[in-house]
């Protein structure tokens, strides 16, 4: 088995108990094969643990286990069942979640997502990619899905001088599932659609979202319409904006899914929707935004800033004293802290008395890996507009 040892600072690093190790914090590096299971050891020979190996990425280790145990078929077996048992016991009336998370199911970098009796998969490291057809195997023995395919159509493969590809592994995927969230049903596409079909992080805010919104209100960045078939369950009107036909397209084919008729689909830029909608005085009583990650790395932070200061801005305007707005930010290199002090900025240009009804992250699928902030992305902050 191939070895790396670590500096005295790597072994500090590892010791706080992250589960990546860069390879600048190696000092040796034996027999490692792109993608193997490798020993981890401290400079004195100490045994640390076992994980993947990358001999392309900067991450050159990913933590497996800090037990000498056989990883073998039994061992990847058991981590796909606490996978799957953690699912059980957490996921509410959905057919449509995410089954395994990657470090923070001990499975680095392994990500597999469910719809209905369908799986999709993605290998995002060396380590990962190597284990795919043992996990093929694992996830047919264990769950029979009626189709599998791997959507590793992802640019951070190309960190570990690997691949973008898509593929089908098992059965027949058709063009559309029809899946259910709580009380609405929509069509997902895990071939075509963004991520692996849905943004499935987001499941259980739009469920709760959609106890708040009430009159007029507003789905911005709306993809296939989720928040707001949540919110037009007992909203007056939904008008949803997006910049993709295909999202809208689906977002109305959602819409009469549910038999809703009081949504509306328009296709713009929501800085510019945003822009207008406040020259003309319009007004809701619940918006919803949710834009793409703005801040891709660190480098983006003040851009990203900027931009999630003009959209809550505009937002606020917007709301009915007494509304809602249901904001998120994805970008992981955007700190909650951050995030909170741009809405507080937003708030006070907008001169308006904001308070939090709720500070939520993503979905309990999601989890979060406590030695891991890399696994905490997403913020969703719950706002009301003083009346
Ligand atoms: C994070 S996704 C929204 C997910 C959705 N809220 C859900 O729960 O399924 C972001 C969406 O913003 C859209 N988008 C990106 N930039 C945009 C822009 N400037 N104006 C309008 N839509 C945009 C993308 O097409 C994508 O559908």
């Amino acid at each position: 088995m191939g070895l790396l040892t670590l500096t005295s600072k790597g072994f500090a690093w590892f010791h706080k108990g992250h589960p990546w190790i860069f390879r600048d914090d190696l000092e040796k590096i034996r027999d490692a094969a792109p993608g193997a299971i490798v020993t981890l050891e401290k400079k004195n020979g100490e045994f640390l643990a076992q994980g993947f190996y990358s001999d392309r990425s900067k991450i050159a280790f990913r933590l497996v286990s800090r037990n000498r145990e056989a990883m073998d078929r039994e061992f990847w077996k058991g981590r796909l069942q606490r996978a799957a048992r953690f699912r059980q016991a957490v996921v509410g009336k959905t057919n449509a979640y995410r089954l395994v998370y990657g470090e923070s199911d001990g499975i680095p970098s392994l990500i597999v997502d469910r719809y209905g009796d369908h799986l999709v998969m993605q290998t995002l490291s060396q380590g990962a990619d190597h284990l795919t057809p043992l996990f093929i195997e694992l996830l047919s023995e264990m769950f029979q899905p009626a189709s599998l395919i791997i959507r590793n159509d992802l640019s951070v493969r190309g960190l570990e001088g690997l691949p973008q590809e898509k593929k089908t592994l098992l059965g027949n995927l058709p063009g559309n599932i029809e899946v259910y969230e709580e009380d609405i049903r929509y069509w997902v596409d895990p071939w075509s659609g963004q991520k692996t079909g849905s943004y499935l992080d987001q499941r259980e805010n739009r469920v709760r979202a959609g106890t708040y919104f009430r009159g007029e209100v507003l789905d911005a960045f709306c993809y296939q319409g989720l928040f707001g078939l949540h919110a037009a369950r007992a909203a007056g009107r939904v008008i949803c904006v997006d910049s993709s036909q295909e999202a809208l397209e689906r977002a109305a084919e959602n819409a009469r899914l549910n038999g809703l008729g009081n949504m509306e689909f328009r296709r713009e830029n929501v800085f510019d929707f945003l822009k207008k909608e406040v020259e003309r005085g319009r007004r809701y009583d619940g918006i919803n935004l949710d834009p793409p990650a703005f801040a891709k790395s660190r480098g983006d932070i003040a851009s990203a800033g900027r931009g999630y200061k003009e959209l809550n801005l505009r937002a606020i305007r917007l709301l009915n004293p007494g509304g809602v707005l249901v904001t998120s930010s994805c970008s992981y290199n955007l700190s909650e802290s951050r995030f909170l002090e741009i809405l507080q900025d937003s708030a006070r240009d907008a001169k308006a008395e904001v308070r939090i009804i709720e500070r939520r992250g993503q979905s309990a699928d999601h989890p979060v890996l406590l030695t891991f902030p890399e696994s905490h992305y997403l913020k969703c902050i719950f706002l009301q507009k003083i009346e």
